[in-house]
C-alpha cells in the first residue's frame, strides 16, 4: 500500500528525533510542522466530524460525507466500522487528499461492540470494578479489530430521576460509585496507552449534568447550585478525566442559562483550568445547532460561542465548516482557538498511532479472532450473572427445582431483541441466547411449559414513541394469550413470568411519566397470582421501577436489566440456583413516581421525616420510605454483620482509622456480599447528607464462614467543597455504617480532630 509522504516523514522523524526528545515533544514537533502546512479551512476540516452510514438520534443527516472526506472537509466519522469500510476510507484519504491525515473513526460502543453485556445500569449492580475494567478492555479488543478508534462511552451522569431513559446508560445515582465505575472504565478502553493497537479513545459524556433534566424529560433544562454540581453531579466527571480520558462530549442541555455547548465557564474554566484535561471536546450530535433553539444566537453566534467556549469538534452540525472561516477572518474568532483545537485533535490521532498506521493494524483475519470470542462470551455470561439482582424471595421460592413442572410465562421468554437492551451498537441480536433456550439446554429432560401470556407492548402510545419495527405485534387477541397463560400456569407446579419492558422503552428520549409495569402485563401478572400458583416475577427493563404491587403479591422478583448476549443463560443459572445473586441496585426503587427525585444520600432537613408527628417532610398518602433502597440485593444465604468496631474514635488530620465488621454467611450456601461504608458528617459549614458511600467490597463466603472487613478512613475520605467551594474536611463528629444496603443503621461515631 501506497503511503503517504507525510506518514513517513513523520516516521522518518519519530525514529530519529526518538533519543533526543520526549514523546511528547515529538508529538509537538510533528503536529507543528503539520499544521504549518494546513490552510485554514483545513484546520477548520479537523474539527468536523460526521455520521457515515446512518442517522441515529437526531434530526439531520450528513450528505456527500465522501466527497467532504475527498475535499479535506473532515477530520473524523461515526457510525461506520469493519475493517473493509475503514480501510477504504483511509485509502481515500491517503490517496486522494492534499495533507492525507487519517480519519478519526468513533461509535457508540456503550455496553459491548459485537458481543453485548448487561447495560451499564445492570453492570454497575456488580459493584465489580475490575469486572468492569475488564469488559471495557474486551471492548475496545472487539472495537478496535472492527476498525474503531474512538468509543462515546462512558456515560457517568448522575441520575436520580428514573424516569430518565437514559439511566440505564449510566451507574446510577451515586457519585463515589460512578466515579470509581468511570475510571475503571476509561482504563479498560484506554490501557493507559492508545498507541496500543487493541485500545480505544473513551469519551466521557455528557458533560456536564445531563442526568439532572427537570420532571426526568430528556433534553430538559437543568439548574443547579454550584455546591449541589461540585460535591455530587460532577465527581464521576472529574474522576473519568484525571484517569485520563482522551476525550469529553459536551451534553444538550444547559448549566446557568447558557448551553453546555457554549458555557465557556464549564469547558475551559472548570475542565480545562481547573482539572487539567488536555484532551479533545467533542458536541453531543447536532448540539451547536441546537443552541439556535435554546435562543442564544443564529447560526454564526452559536459557531463562535462554542468554539469560543471550548469545543474543538462539532458533531454532524457541520457549523464549524460552514461559519468558522468567516468568524476568523472578521476577527469573532482567533484563528488561535481554531488552531489550538485543531492541535487537539491531530494529537488525539497522533496518540492513537494513526500517523504511522493510519489502519492501526486492522483486518479480517484480526476482527475474526476478537468478535464474540469464546473469552468474551465467558466474560459475558459472568457479567450478566453478577448483575442481576434479586429483590424479593419469601418461602425460598427461588432457587427452582428442575424435577417440577415449571410454566415460562411472557413475552419476554422466547424473545431474543429485548436481550441485548438499547444501544447495543453492532452486535447481533440473533446470538443472544434466550431464557427458554437455556432452559431447555440446561435440562433436556425438564417438565418445562410456556405460554406467551400478552404481546410486550399494548400501548399504542407508547408503540407510537418508540420503535416502528420492534415492537411490531401479531392479531393475537389480548384475551386469547391471556386464557392460554392462565391454563397453562394451572398445569405446573410454579411459574416463572418474564415481563418487562421493550428494550426501547429506556434510552435515549425514552422518559416515561409512569414507571409501572406496563397495565397489561400487570393485567397477567395478576391472573397467574390468581392461579395459586408461586409466581416468579424475572423482570427485563432499564431503569427502576415502581413494584409495589408486585412486592406484595409476588413471591420472588428478580431484576435482570437486559443481560446481553447471554442473557438467558444467566438467568437460568440464577433462577435454579447454579449461581447465586450477588448484584445490588445503583438506583433507589421507589413506591411511586410521586416521591421522585428519591435518593439515599439527600439531606436532612430541619424536620426530618416521622411516623410520630405530622409536621415531617413527607407525604401523607404513603409510606416514605423507598420501596429497595440503593445497594439492595439479596443472596440465597444469608449475611451477618457483627457491629461496626473503630480502631480509633478519634482521627488525626494526617491520620487513618479503620473501621471493621465481622461479616458471617449464617445461610447454607456460598455466596457473595457487597459491604458497603457510608459516612455522616453530622455537623458541617454547610449541610451535609445523611449518609455518603465511602467504599464498598464485595466478599466471598462458604456456608458458616466468617471474615473481618475493613474500611481504612482518611480525612480526604471526608473532605466536599464547602460554601467557597474549597475541598476541605471539617473537624467534628462523623458516623461510620457498615452493611449491606444504603438503609443499615449499623454504625460507630468517630471525631476529625
Ligand atoms: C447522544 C450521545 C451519542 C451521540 C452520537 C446523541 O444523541 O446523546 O450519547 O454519543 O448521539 O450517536
Amino acid at each position: 500500500m501506497k503511503k503517504a509522504l507525510l506518514i513517513l516523514s513523520a516516521t522518518v522523524c519519530m525514529a530519529s528525533c526518538a533519543e533526543k526528545s520526549s514523546p511528547e515533544a515529538e508529538m509537538n514537533k510533528f503536529v507543528d510542522e503539520l499544521m504549518s502546512q494546513m490552510t485554514l479551512e483545513e484546520k477548520v476540516g479537523q474539527l468536523n466530524l460526521l455520521s457515515m452510514w446512518f442517522d441515529v438520534t437526531g434530526p439531520r443527516m450528513s450528505e456527500d460525507v465522501e466527497q467532504k472526506v475527498k475535499d479535506g472537509l473532515v477530520g473524523g466519522v461515526f457510525n461506520f466500522w469493519t475493517p473493509n469500510a475503514v480501510r477504504k476510507l483511509q485509502d481515500m484519504i491517503l490517496t486522494q487528499t492534499r495533507l492525507k491525515i487519517p480519519l478519526l473513526v468513533g461509535y457508540d460502543v456503550i455496553h459491548g461492540h459485537r458481543t453485548i453485556y448487561p447495560i451499564p445500569l445492570g453492570l454497575a449492580a456488580t459493584w465489580d470494578t475490575d469486572l468492569i475494567e475488564r469488559i471495557a478492555a474486551a471492548v475496545a479488543d472487539e472495537a478496535s479489530a472492527d476498525g474503531l478508534h474512538w468509543t462515546f462511552s462512558p456515560m457517568v451522569d448522575l441520575a436520580r430521576d428514573p424516569r430518565w431513559g437514559r439511566v440505564c446508560e449510566g451507574a446510577g445515582e451515586d457519585p463515589y460509585l460512578g466515579a470509581e465505575i468511570a475510571k475503571a472504565m476509561v482504563r479498560g478502553y484506554q490501557q493507559g496507552d492508545l498507541s496500543k493497537q487493541n485500545t480505544i479513545m473513551a469519551c466521557v459524556k455528557h458533560f456536564a449534568l445531563y442526568g439532572a433534566a427537570e420532571g426526568g424529560r430528556d433534553y430538559n433544562t437543568i439548574d443547579m447550585s454550584r455546591l449541589r454540581m461540585y460535591n455530587e453531579y460532577l465527581p464521576p466527571y472529574e474522576a473519568a478525566v484525571k484517569a485520563g480520558a482522551s476525550s469529553v462530549m459536551t451534553s444538550f442541555n444547559e448549566i446557568d442559562g447558557v448551553p453546555a455547548t457554549g458555557n465557556q465557564w464549564l469547558l475551559t474554566d472548570l475542565l480545562r483550568r481547573q482539572w487539567g484535561f488536555k484532551g479533545l471536546v467533542v458536541t453531543d450530535w447536532t448540539a451547536i445547532y441546537e443552541m439556535e433553539d435554546h435562543g442564544v444566537g443564529d447560526k454564526a453566534k452559536v459557531t463562535e460561542l462554542s468554539i469560543n467556549a471550548g469545543v474543538d469538534m462539532d458533531m454532524v452540525s457541520e457549523y464549524m465548516i460552514a461559519e468558522l472561516p468567516a468568524l476568523v477572518t472578521s476577527g469573532r474568532v482567533k484563528e488561535a482557538t481554531v488552531d489550538a483545537a485543531c492541535r487537539r485533535i491531530l494529537e488525539a490521532k497522533y496518540r492513537l498511532g494513526l500517523f504511522t498506521d493510519p489502519y492501526r493494524g486492522v483486518s479480517e483475519e484480526r476482527a475474526q479472532a476478537q468478535m464474540l470470542s469464546p473469552e468474551k462470551l465467558d466474560l459475558c455470561k459472568e457479567a450478566a450473572v453478577k448483575s442481576i439482582v434479586l429483590l424479593k424471595n419469601e418461602r425460598q421460592t427461588l432457587p427452582l427445582d428442575a424435577s417440577k413442572t415449571i410454566a415460562f410465562i411472557g413475552p419476554l421468554v422466547k424473545n431474543q431483541r429485548n436481550l441485548v437492551g438499547s444501544w447495543s451498537a453492532a452486535g447481533d441480536w440473533s446470538q443472544a441466547v434466550t431464557l427458554w433456550d437455556a432452559v431447555e439446554r440446561k435440562f433436556p429432560n425438564g417438565k418445562f411449559l410456556y405460554a406467551q401470556g400478552c404481546h410486550l407492548v399494548e400501548s399504542a402510545t407508547i408503540r407510537r414513541n418508540t420503535d416502528p419495527n420492534g415492537n411490531v405485534i401479531d392479531d393475537t387477541p389480548p384475551q386469547q394469550l391471556l386464557a392460554e397463560a392462565v391454563r397453562t400456569a394451572k398445569g405446573a407446579d410454579v411459574v416463572v413470568a418474564v415481563l418487562g419492558d421493550a428494550y426501547d422503552m429506556s434510552g435515549e428520549a425514552a422518559s416515561r411519566s409512569n414507571i409501572d409495569l406496563l397495565d397489561h402485563q400487570k393485567t397477567l401478572l395478576k391472573a397467574l397470582k390468581e392461579t395459586g400458583k408461586p409466581v416468579v416475577l424475572a423482570l427485563m427493563n432499564g431503569r427502576p421501577l415502581t413494584l409495589q404491587w408486585e412486592h406484595d403479591n409476588i413471591d420472588a422478583i428478580l431484576e435482570t436489566w437486559y443481560a446481553g448476549t447471554r442473557a438467558g443463560e444467566a438467568i437460568a443459572d440464577i433462577l435454579f440456583g447454579n449461581a447465586n445473586p450477588s448484584g445490588k441496585i445503583t438506583m433507589t426503587f421507589p413506591r411511586s413516581v410521586g416521591q421522585i427525585p428519591i435518593y439515599y444520600n439527600h439531606k436532612n432537613t430541619g424536620r426530618p421525616f416521622s411516623n410520630d408527628s405530622k409536621f415531617t417532610t413527607k407525604y401523607i398518602d404513603m409510606e416514605n420510605t423507598p420501596l429497595y433502597p440503593f445497594g439492595y440485593g439479596l443472596s440465597y444465604t444469608q449475611f451477618t454483620y457483627s457491629g461496626v468496631q473503630l480502631s480509633d474514635s478519634t482521627l488525626a488530620d494526617n491520620g487513618y482509622l479503620t473501621a471493621s465488621v465481622t461479616l458471617t454467611n449464617s445461610g447454607d450456601r456460598a455466596g457473595e456480599e457487597i459491604v458497603q461504608l457510608y459516612i455522616r458528617d453530622l455537623v458541617g459549614s454547610i449541610t451535609r447528607p445523611v449518609k455518603e458511600l465511602k467504599g464498598f467490597q464485595k466478599v466471598a463466603l462458604k456456608p458458616g464462614e466468617s471474615k473481618q472487613v475493613s474500611f481504612k478512613i482518611t480525612p480526604e475520605l471526608l473532605k466536599f467543597y464547602n460554601a467557597d467551594l474549597k475541598w476541605s474536611a471539617e473537624s467534628g463528629d462523623f458516623l461510620a455504617f457498615i452493611g449491606g444496603n444504603s438503609d443499615t443503621d449499623n454504625k460507630a461515631k468517630f471525631t476529625l480532630q
